[in-house]
């Protein structure tokens, strides 16, 4: 597979095998998307749930059934993506948002849970500032928000560590290399990941309080962010 022009055309060709890919390709995959649906607060009722770069939907499946009655805004920048989130959840109150995040109208307390799975880290460092910003003015008090997603620098002193751990695991299921070298060409062009601590700050910034990082492992994280 080549690589795309566009983060859309990307994700509408990466969408074909998704899920298995992601199981074979990010570390921690299946254990940072359970997360979702294991670091909610206790007694958390959301009414209006975000779930952004929803993918295939991976995220918000983890914990859908739980609040069956809730309103699901999925939204994402690949059209392929959102057709397999139509297709996936029937019988629920969904809205599919085809668009890019910095295009989205994020409205003031409209959301009690905005959930971004290996999503932000598509986006440039002002960019996640910015997003953080508004996505605290887009949840209600009490609102949450949860990220799963490789959090370090391309520039931070261990990322040649952390790309040759990625490298053994990912040839531990496409052994021929061709995934691998498919995956950096992607990983070059499209994700610019951050470090964790400098999110933790952001998040602050932004007006989060009560920041808990459930899992940290290789660079590999998951957190949840409460705005009181
Ligand atoms: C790696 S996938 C993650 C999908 C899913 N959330 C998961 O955890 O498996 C990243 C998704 O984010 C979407 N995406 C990336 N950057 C985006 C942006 N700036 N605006 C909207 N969607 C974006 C991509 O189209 C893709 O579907």
């Amino acid at each position: 597979m080549s690589i795309k022009d566009t983060i859309a055309d990307e994700f509408d060709a990466f969408s074909a095998n998704y899920t298995q890919d992601m199981i074979g390709c990010v570390p921690y995959y299946e254990i940072l998307m359970s997360h979702f649906k294991d670091h909610l607060p206790k007694g958390f009722k959301p009414t209006r749930v975000l779930d952004l770069g929803c993918g295939n939907g991976n995220a918000t499946a983890t914990f859908i059934k739980k609040y069956p009655k809730a309103h699901y805004t999925f939204l994402d920048a690949s059209k392929e993506m959102l057709n397999l989130c139509e297709q996936r959840f029937n019988n629920y109150s969904i809205e599919f948002v085809n668009t890019y995040f910095q295009d989205f109208d994020f409205r003031s307390s409209s959301f009690d849970l905005v959930v971004a799975g290996f999503s932000l880290h598509h986006c440039k460092t002002e960019e996640k500032q910015l997003l953080f910003k508004e996505i605290n003015h887009t949840l209600t008090k009490g609102g949450v928000f949860m990220c799963s997603d490789l959090m370090i620098h391309k520039e931070n002193t261990d990322h040649a560590t952390l790309k040759e751990n990625w490298k053994q695991f990912v040839q531990r299921t496409f052994p021929d290399g061709a995934k691998w070298k498919w995956l950096m060409e992607h990983y070059d062009e499209f994700d610019k990941p951050d470090n964790l601590k400098d999110q933790v700050v952001w998040l602050k910034e932004a007006k989060f309080d009560n920041i808990d990082v459930k899992v940290y492992e290789n660079y590999w994280g998951h957190f949840r962010a409460i705005k009181n």
